[in-house]
C-alpha cells in the first residue's frame, strides 16, 4: 500500500485513494467545496489545493491520487495565498447577505472567509444579479446569487437519486443553477441538496427562518420512520424539534464503520419531515380513560385504580401486542413483565400502519417500523385472526389489519400505552402516555441487523414515560398493592 506524508504525518493509504480523502480520514482538514464523499469528483472550485514536494505548481487534492513517497503540504504560504484568491473570486458577485441568510452559522463560504481570508472586498463594480428566492421544488428555495456553482446539488440528483432535475445554464460569470427543462426539484431525496449545498443557495422551505442554528442543540438519534433506521441528528430548542439531519456514524460495527455498511449519509424527505408527527396537538401527556364514548384526562392515581379494577379480579386471560415502534429495551422489559407478573405467553407483534408505503433501492423501506427485526428475533409472531381474551395490552399502536382483527371481538378491556391520540385503538379503556424516542434512550435494530442507539433530546411531556417506566404501575394494577404508587406520588417521574 502506498505511504504518503501529509504535513509531516506518515499515512498508509489504500491504492487509488485521493490526497484529500486520505487527509480527511486521518484528521487533516483541507478546505474544499465541490468534493463530497457521495459524489463523483468535479474539481471545479480549486479550494483544495496543496503543495507537492518536487512539483512546480499547486495541485487540487480532491483529484490527485496518492502515490507512494508523495510529500504533501497543506498550509504553505503559496497554498494560503491561493485559497485567499479563490475566496476573493467567489465573493466578487456574492451578495454577502449573511445577516438575512438562513445558512449563517453553517455556511462554508462564511467559515472559510474567516479562517482563510478575512480580507475586505476590493471589488467596486456592479455585481452580477441573478434569480433569488425561486421555488425549485416542493421543499426547496433557490437563491442563485449565493450559489458558488460547485455543482454538488446537480451531481447528487444525477448520481445518487438518478433524477437529473438540476443543471447549470449559461457560461462564465452569468452561469446559474436551474431545473432541467420540464422538471422540478421534487425527487424523494430533494432535501439532501440543502445539506450538501456548502452555502445558502438551497434552503429548506420547512426550516427557513424558524430558528438561527446557533440556538439549536443537536442530539444523536435514529429516524423511526422506516425499518432502515437512519442515524439522525435531532436539532431542537426549548423542547421543540426544528429539523432532523443525516448523521455520519463513526462507531464501528464488526470492525467496519457502520456508515460504510449502510451508506447512510442521506435521509429521505418523507422521513426527515416526519418529525412534525411527533409533536402534534394530539400528543398525549396525561393518562386517559374512556367515559361515555370519550377519552378524558385522569390522574396517574386514578389510572392505577382503574387498572386494578381491570386486572386484579378473577383469573384473566391477558393478550399483549408489542409494536415495532418501541425500543429493544422497552420490548425486553414488557415481555418480562407479561411472562413473570401477568402470567401470559400470548404475546404478539404489530406495528404502525404506513400511511404511504413507499420504498426504493436507495434507503426507503416499505416497512415503516424501526424495530421490526428485533421483535421478530424475539420470536414474537403476528397477531392471529380472531384472537380472544379478557384484557388486551397494546404498546404504541396496532396496524390497520390488526385493528380489524380485534375490532369485532368483545374485549372486556383494552389498555394501551401510546404517545398520540391518533393511534388510540377504538374502544381502549385506559391510555397511558408514552415517552417518544426523542424523549428517552434506547436501541433500534434495523432491517439488516444494525443496532443503533438513540438519546433523549428533552424530557417526556407531562406524565409520559417509557413502557419500562409504566411497568411498576401495571404491577400495582395486578397486585392491588398501592405502596409503589404512594412512593412515586411524591418523587420524580421514572422515565
Ligand atoms: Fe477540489 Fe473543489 S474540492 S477542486
Amino acid at each position: 500500500m502506498p505511504v504518503i506524508t501529509i504535513d509531516n504525518k506518515k499515512i498508509e493509504v489504500t491504492a487509488g485513494t485521493t490526497v484529500l480523502k486520505a487527509a480527511l480520514e486521518n484528521g487533516i482538514y483541507i478546505p474544499h467545496y465541490c468534493w463530497h464523499p457521495l459524489l463523483s469528483i468535479s474539481g471545479n472550485c480549486r479550494m483544495c489545493v496543496v503543495e507537492i514536494e518536487g512539483r512546480p505548481k499547486l495541485e487540487v487534492s480532491c483529484n490527485l491520487v496518492a502515490a507512494d513517497g508523495m510529500v504533501i503540504k497543506t498550509d504553505t504560504p503559496a497554498v494560503k495565498k491561493m485559497r485567499k484568491s479563490v475566496l476573493e473570486f467567489l465573493l466578487i458577485n456574492h451578495p454577502i447577505d449573511c445577516p438575512i441568510c438562513d445558512q449563517a452559522g453553517e455556511c462554508l463560504l462564511q467559515d472559510y472567509h474567516f479562517k482563510c481570508s478575512g480580507q475586505a472586498s476590493r471589488f467596486k463594480e456592479e455585481k452580477v444579479h441573478k434569480s433569488k428566492v425561486v421555488d425549485a421544488g416542493r421543499h426547496i428555495k433557490l437563491d442563485n446569487e449565493r450559489c458558488i456553482l460547485c455543482t454538488r446539488c446537480v451531481r447528487f440528483c444525477q448520481e445518487v437519486v438518478k433524477e437529473p432535475e438540476l443543471t447549470v445554464a449559461i457560461r462564465g460569470d452569468r452561469s446559474f443553477i436551474t431545473t432541467a427543462p420540464g422538471k422540478t426539484l421534487d425527487n424523494p431525496y430533494s432535501l439532501n441538496t440543502v445539506d450538501i449545498c456548502p452555502v445558502g443557495a438551497l434552503t429548506s422551505k420547512d426550516f427557513r427562518f424558524k430558528k438561527r442554528v446557533w440556538f439549536l442543540k443537536s442530539t444523536p438519534s435514529v429516524c423511526p420512520h422506516c425499518s432502515n433506521g437512519c442515524p439522525i441528528w435531532i436539532d431542537h430548542a426549548d423542547e421543540i424539534m426544528y429539523r432532523w439531519r443525516p448523521r455520519q456514524e463513526i462507531e464501528k460495527v464488526n470492525g467496519i464503520a457502520s456508515s460504510q455498511l449502510t451508506g447512510n449519509t442521506i435521509l429521505c424527505d418523507e422521513g426527515r419531515l416526519s418529525y412534525g408527527e411527533w409533536q402534534s396537538d394530539t400528543k398525549i401527556s396525561k393518562p386517559l380513560m374512556l367515559e361515555e364514548g370519550e377519552h378524558k384526562e385522569i390522574s396517574r392515581a386514578e389510572a392505577v385504580l382503574k387498572l386494578n379494577k381491570i386486572l386484579s379480579k378473577d383469573m384473566k386471560e391477558i393478550i399483549a401486542v408489542l409494536s415495532a415502534q418501541i425500543s429493544c429495551e422497552e420490548a425486553d422489559a414488557f415481555v418480562k413483565f407479561l411472562r413473570e407478573k401477568a402470567g401470559t405467553d400470548k404475546i404478539y407483534r404489530s406495528g404502525r400502519a404506513p400511511l404511504n408505503p413507499t420504498s426504493d433501492d436507495i434507503i426507503r423501506k416499505a416497512d415503516k417500523n424501526p424495530n421490526i427485526s428485533y421483535l421478530e428475533k424475539m420470536g414474537l409472531r403476528e397477531l392471529p385472526a380472531n384472537i380472544e381474551g379478557d384484557v388486551l395490552f397494546v404498546t404504541d399502536s396496532l396496524s390497520k389489519d390488526d385493528i380489524l382483527k380485534t375490532a369485532n371481538l368483545k374485549w372486556k378491556s383494552i389498555v394501551q400505552i401510546t404517545h398520540d391520540k391518533r393511534l388510540i385503538v377504538p374502544g381502549a379503556e385506559i391510555i397511558l402516555p408514552r415517552a417518544t424516542f426523542a424523549e428517552s434512550e434506547g436501541t433500534f435494530v434495523n432491517f439488516n441487523g444494525v443496532k443503533r442507539k438513540f438519546s433523549p433530546a428533552f424530557k417526556p411531556a407531562g406524565e409520559a414515560r417509557t413502557i419500562a417506566g409504566w411497568i411498576p404501575f401495571l404491577e400495582e394494577g395486578i397486585t392491588g398493592v398501592m405502596s409503589f404508587l404512594r412512593k412515586q406520588e411524591s418523587s420524580d417521574r421514572l422515565i
